[in-house]
């Protein structure tokens, strides 16, 4: 078997590596510091497994082709598309190049590997990272939040249609509240809320994986504030974000 996943250098993407190493899946690492990613194939391959580590920038479109190429021929099982960074600020201030290049990796890279892993999958697991951001418009996180409502509508809808063709691959849309990883310091925040530990959130993944789910929601405090969500006016869920938000 083998699995790819995105943003393997820490994190999520990280944990996820290794919970599929103990499953004996075949790996193959993708990210920009190609010396965690190194460092990381040593160690895993105590599983005895075989592990490939590709250091690219999954923002450009030539390096998401570069992958689609590396795994042409290659029976792929499961595929993480779980790279993806934030930016923390008020919107007006904000850097738009920077903000640019997030889309690019967060929505159109995520777009384009997930249409062109479908088309060379035979059978097995899309697993799309969003995030619980995608159900309500986050103050101080506008573009991150609208670009994880993308990654959820797209992901769910796209899955939708596979299982109406019979196409025996399903998506799974993963939408975690904070998690305790190196996000916050990427987006240049610092919250006060405690997020949910990395271990804990790839538990809920991997549960998701076994039991062929189209949606997961890690942390049962998520899963009720997105049954909440549905039943709370507008105004009074962003009065809460923003408040939460302006604590980072
Ligand atoms: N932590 C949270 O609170 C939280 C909550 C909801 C959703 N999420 C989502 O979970 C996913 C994983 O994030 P995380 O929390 O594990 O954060 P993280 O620890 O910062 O990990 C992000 C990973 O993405 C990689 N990455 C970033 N930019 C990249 C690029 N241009 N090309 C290739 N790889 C890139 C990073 O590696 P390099 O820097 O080495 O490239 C790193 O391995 C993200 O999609 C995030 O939006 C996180």
């Amino acid at each position: 078997m083998l699995a790819i996943i995105t943003g393997t250098s820490s994190g999520i993407g990280k944990e996820m590596a290794y919970r599929l190493a103990q499953r004996k899946y075949d790996l193959v690492l993708i990210a920009r510091r190609e010396d965690r990613l190194i460092e990381m194939k040593k160690d895993l391959e105590k599983y005895k497994i075989n592990v490939d580590v590709l250091p690219l920038d999954l923002s450009k479109i030539s390096s998401c082709k570069n992958l689609l190429e590396f795994l042409n021929g290659k029976d792929v099982n499961l595929f993480v598309n779980n790279a993806g960074f934030g930016l923390y600020g008020e919107t007006i201030n904000t850097n738009t190049e920077k903000e640019f290049n997030m889309l690019d990796l967060n929505i159109k890279s995520l777009h384009f590997l997930t249409k062109e892993i479908v088309s060379i999958m035979k059978t097995g697991t899309i697993i799309n990272i969003s995030s619980m951001a995608a159900f309500l418009p986050t103050p101080l996180l506008s573009s991150y939040a609208a670009s994880k409502s993308y990654v959820y509508s797209f992901s769910v809808a796209f899955g939708y249609e596979l299982k109406q063709k019979n196409i025996p691959i399903n998506i799974m849309t993963v939408c975690p509240g904070p998690v305790k990883t190196e996000f916050n310091a990427v987006a240049s925040a610092d919250p006060k809320m405690k997020g949910l530990s990395v271990s804990k959130c790839v538990d809920s993944i991997i549960k998701g994986l076994d039991r062929k789910k189209s949606l997961v929601i890690p942390g049962f405090k998520m899963k009720i504030l997105k049954f909440l969500i549905r039943f709370t006016p507008n105004w009074l869920l962003l009065k809460a974000s923003y408040k939460i938000q302006s604590q980072k």
